[in-house]
């Protein structure tokens, strides 16, 4: 069997990487691009971005590998979820796409909300509320807003799919991804006509959707030029990102669960059925495996709160580390260490996008709350990745209470990596917490997606058992977790405490 490609179309970066048909990464390569935020609350990126990260990282990958464009036998794709893409009759973007973080969309929720009869029957249409960041509400607030690039637009595609088009002159998606759009009857597994109906959306708007293992499309000649590949190269449906990194994750059976801090956090679990909660507390969708969904809770910046810190206070430990060769997080998550656990009273609420689970709100903000003479950088450091780990158990306590079966986290992306986070992340959780031998997420989930399309195995279950297993645990430690189980209902009331103050500084801002 041959040598399969994952590309995952991320917000700060594309990463694509090659695996041999035992799961072994053969070369990996990756490109940053810019989010542009230019309005507040708004968040946007040009899809040629993408492209061309997408160009240069499987050239990158194909000579760093020594592979051949015949040793390629399918790519998968992955990327940011929930993202518009609009194109006119040509296939020509025709304004920048609107991100999963973007927030401007509040009152074509409540349109949609009130065109599909309620939230009840919305939810049994689609599975989920009408959330800022989904693609549905984009749509219309391009029609509410922007009429004269309304008139143009013949087709609305996901990132990924969007990149999918440039490789194979093709218009597709699939389940898992399609699941974010708020236009997928997840239960079903195919575009909800009621929905689109009551929306007056035409349903050409929209590709075809597949299963994320399917072959999608091949690669085009023009596709083929522009990478280095073999014309007619199969291209797997993929998944969204969360998706796709559960399946590199191996979370493809009920019981393990994962949590993954990128920019995003996300608590994510396997479900065996589609299964409604009436309340739309937890995102719903399918899953990148036939038969199998998912529900996932969203902490819109996880990892992004981090990164933020690390632009605006942390200049000085990125020169450091720069000197050093080493990555900036690990000095500034080396100060943290140096502090007990809960930060001597300080609490920081990581909404600097709004967010999403468990809140819903656009205009939540980030912020310090106790800070003392006594508190430092290091107590900086620290009350942010205890803040982004409080925002991620707001998710696993609503897996907890919908009776969702958990009996192992797993943790990836940034999170991941250094042991403090890990430590912190199994004492706020609770539960002993463990990492796997593949640390690429949704590229390696999509690779493998593309071994399992193109015969290299027979299920996709199967290729997670082939090729990812624990490497490491993380026991909770019970002394640290006490103390977190106090904390715990302070961070959640903060919230509750300043929800209408939040809104009034949004009042503030937009005058
Ligand atoms: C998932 C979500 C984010 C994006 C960006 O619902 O909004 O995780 O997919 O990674």
């Amino acid at each position: 069997m041959g040598v399969t490609l994952g590309i995952d179309i991320g917000t700060s970066g594309t990463k694509t990487l090659a695996i041999d048909a035992s799961g072994a990464i053969l070369a990996s390569a990756s490109a940053e691009y810019p989010c542009s935020f230019p309005r507040p609350g708004w968040s946007e990126q040009d899809p040629e971005l993408w492209w061309e990260a997408t160009k240069t990282t499987i050239r990158a990958v194909l000579d760093k590998g020594g592979l051949k464009p015949g040793d390629v036998t399918g790519v998968g794709l992955s990327g940011q979820m929930h993202g518009s893409v609009f194109l006119d009759a040509n296939g020509k973007v025709i304004r920048p796409a609107l991100l999963w973080n973007d927030q401007r969309t509040a009152a074509e929720c409540a349109e949609i909300e009130s065109r599909a009869g309620g939230r009840e029957s919305l939810i049994r249409m689609v599975g989920n509320l009408a959330l800022t960041g989904f693609t549905a509400p984009k749509i219309l607030w391009l029609r509410n807003h922007e009429p004269e690039n309304w008139a143009k637009v013949k087709q609305v595609l996901l990132p990924k799919d969007y990149v999918r088009y440039r490789l194979t002159g093709t218009y597709a998606s699939e389940v898992s991804d399609a699941s974010g759009t708020l236009l997928l009857d997840v239960a079903n597994r195919r575009w909800s006509k009621e929905l689109l109906a009551k929306l007056d959306l035409d349903p050409s708007l929209l590709p075809e959707c597949h299963e994320s293992y399917e072959v999608s499309a091949k690669l085009s000649k023009i596709g083929a030029d522009a990478t280095g590949l073999a014309e007619g190269t199969p291209v797997v449906g993929g998944g969204g990102d969360q998706p796709a990194g559960a399946v590199g994750n191996g979370i493809v059976r009920p019981g393990a669960v994962s949590a993954t801090m990128g920019t995003s956090g996300v608590v994510f679990a396997h479900t065996p059925e589609p299964g409604f909660d009436p309340l739309g507390r937890l995102q719903r969708g399918c899953h990148a495996v036939p038969g199998a969904w998912h529900v996932m809770g969203v902490v819109l910046s996880a990892g992004g709160s981090f990164q933020w810190l690390r632009n605006n206070l942390g200049q000085d430990a990125v020169q450091a580390a720069k000197a050093k060769g080493i990555d900036p997080y690990e000095l500034l998550t080396n100060e943290a260490a140096q502090v007990e656990p809960g930060s001597e009273g300080l609490f920081f609420l990581p909404y600097l996008t709004g967010e999403r689970t468990p809140h819903f709100d656009p205009d939540a903000k980030g912020g310090w709350i106790g800070l003392t003479v006594r508190h430092g950088r290091p107590h900086l450091v620290r009350s942010v990745l205890e803040g982004a780990t409080y925002a991620m158990r707001d998710s696993l306590e609503l897996i907890r209470e919908m009776g969702v079966s958990l009996s192992e986290i797993r943790l990836s992306g940034g999170g991941a990596r250094g042991a403090l986070w890990r430590q912190i992340q199994a004492d706020i959780y609770g539960q002993d917490v463990c990492t796997i031998n593949a640390s690429e997420g949704p590229a390696f989930g999509v690779a493998l997606l593309a071994q399992v399309g193109t015969g290299g195995f027979s299920s996709v279950p199967e290729a997670c058992d082939a090729t990812i297993r624990v490497v490491d645990t993380t026991p909770k430690s019970a002394k640290n977790a006490a103390v977190y189980d106090r904390a715990y209902p302070i961070y959640r009331k903060l919230y509750t405490d300043l929800r209408s103050t939040f809104k009034s500084m949004s009042d503030l801002v937009s005058g």
